[in-house]
């Protein structure tokens, strides 16, 4: 019986892989393949002293009734929804993820499962994620809510700091709190049907104790076309890696780097470690390469504005993305990196290969090992004809010559300027080790 056992659980594990190594687009994915950026959202309470989200009464660097206190100071008084979908929109991003509830526990909406929410408990009053869906559609973009599955405010959730535990075990308030969870995990479906749930916290208890085949079954009962990201012990949809730039190409077929403008989530005026849009650009145009999003984190102010500086970095990325538009939406990886110094991408048919150019040339830009045949070569966004050489190609030889591309000063984007090779068919890469002498 054991061994039955265990050739079913083989079965079924080897069935799973080979899910998870088809490389063919599943459905319900395409526009979050095609996406490329997306705008987290970290608002909450925290804003009002400009501290660490949650983690700083966790971790003991304030206490929790002084972190509650900012339920007060939180207003929202200028909050704008549509100039925030706006901007997003103007920045290029096709989607945005918002925190409807952090660690801490304090909703974002009107929720009737439980009091701890801005509407009731602060001067804001109001649902704040009601009007944003709201925008956010009206500007096409998709709609993405973060829910941290753990809940440190909550009286049936086991642990409220790193030190304090209101139990170990007792399934009768575990129970009360998975109710809890599943009732606003219900709401928020319902009321605002988004295209993607965003989970986080999932870390502290197992797929089990979460019930996430129940949640997710539950959700995409609601829509069957949602996506979930992989903070759900094991039930996601795609990889999220979370600010550090994959070096490598990440496995999964669908990914999704998360990445803060300066070294906070949410809004803190003492963190001035912003990213440069250039560098930002940079790290777009990676995750593009290896066919992947950009989740570019912003952390409005307590009263709903948002800072200048993350301001001022969409508007330039907006520039730039609507300028670089072929080489980035509805794009597919680029090429191994022996081809070419600099990340590169796909068109879908795989005859336009774009090289990103992270440097001002100092002379004539590189491509190695294409076989095909080039039609011609322009810059994207201004359209200019380059001029090209081809250099050590042998007529007796199988290895594709050297392409010099010539890239004048006059056609350089101030950011990073991006290169498109219109192929003669689909791309075929030379990946052998060179070729000796046959003839001379
Ligand atoms: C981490 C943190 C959280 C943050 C999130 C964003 O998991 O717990 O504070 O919201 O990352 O990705």
């Amino acid at each position: 019986m054991k061994k039955f056992f265990c050739w079913v659980f083989l079965a079924v594990y080897s069935l799973n892989l080979a899910a998870q190594d088809d490389q063919k687009p599943i459905e319900k994915m395409k526009w979050f393949d095609e996406a490329r950026l997306g705008i987290f959202i970290h608002w909450g309470i925290y804003a009002v002293n400009g501290i660490d989200e949650s983690w700083s009464f966790y971790n003991g660097y304030i206490s929790y009734p002084d972190y509650m206190q900012q339920l007060k100071g939180f207003t929202a008084k200028n909050y704008n929804p549509a100039e925030w979908a706006k901007l997003m929109a103007e920045s290029g991003a096709k989607y945005a993820v918002i925190t409807t509830k952090h660690h801490d526990g304090v909703a974002l909406w009107d929720t009737k499962c439980g009091d701890l929410n801005v509407v009731k408990q602060s001067p804001a009053k109001t649902d704040l994620i009601q009007p944003f869906v709201l925008e956010l559609r009206k500007n096409n973009l998709k709609v993405g809510l973060y829910y941290s599955l753990l809940d440190w405010s909550h009286p049936d959730y086991p642990n409220k700091t790193r030190t304090e535990k209101r139990y170990e075990n007792d399934s009768a308030r575990w129970e009360n709190f998975t109710r809890f969870n599943f009732c606003q995990l219900n709401e928020l479906a319902s009321k605002f049907n988004p295209d993607l749930f965003w989970f986080d916290g999932d870390w502290e208890h197992s797929a089990e104790k979460w019930r996430a085949a129940e949640i997710s079954e539950m959700l995409k009962k609601n829509n069957p076309g949602v996506i979930l990201n992989s903070r759900i012990q094991g039930y996601g949809d795609y990889a999220t890696p979370e600010q550090g730039l994959p070096v490598t190409r990440p496995d999964s077929r669908y990914w999704e780097l998360c990445m803060t403008m300066n070294d906070s989530w949410g809004f803190q005026p003492n963190d001035k470690n912003y990213k440069t849009p250039g560098q930002i650009i940079n790290i777009l145009a990676e995750c593009v390469s290896k066919g992947g999003n950009l989740l570019l984190d912003i952390g409005p102010k307590a009263d709903g504005s948002i800072p200048d500086e993350q301001v001022a970095i969409l508007k330039e990325l907006g520039r730039w993305t609507s300028k670089h538009a072929e080489a980035i939406y509805g794009t597919q990886a680029g090429i191994p990196a022996e081809h070419f110094y600099g990340p590169t991408a796909l068109n879908k048919t795989g005859d336009i290969l774009y090289l990103f150019l992270p440097y001002k040339p100092i002379g004539p830009i590189m491509l190695k090992g294409i076989k095909n045949k080039i039609n011609r070569i322009y810059v994207v966004g201004n359209g200019t004809k380059l001029n090209w050489d081809i250099k050590m190609k042998q007529y007796w030889s199988q290895v594709p010559g050297i392409v010099y591309i010539d890239v004048p000063e006059t056609v350089l984007d101030p950011q990073m300027t991006v290169v498109a090779v219109l192929l003669e068919g689909k791309i075929d890469l030379y990946r052998e080790k060179g070729q000796v002498i046959e003839s001379n």
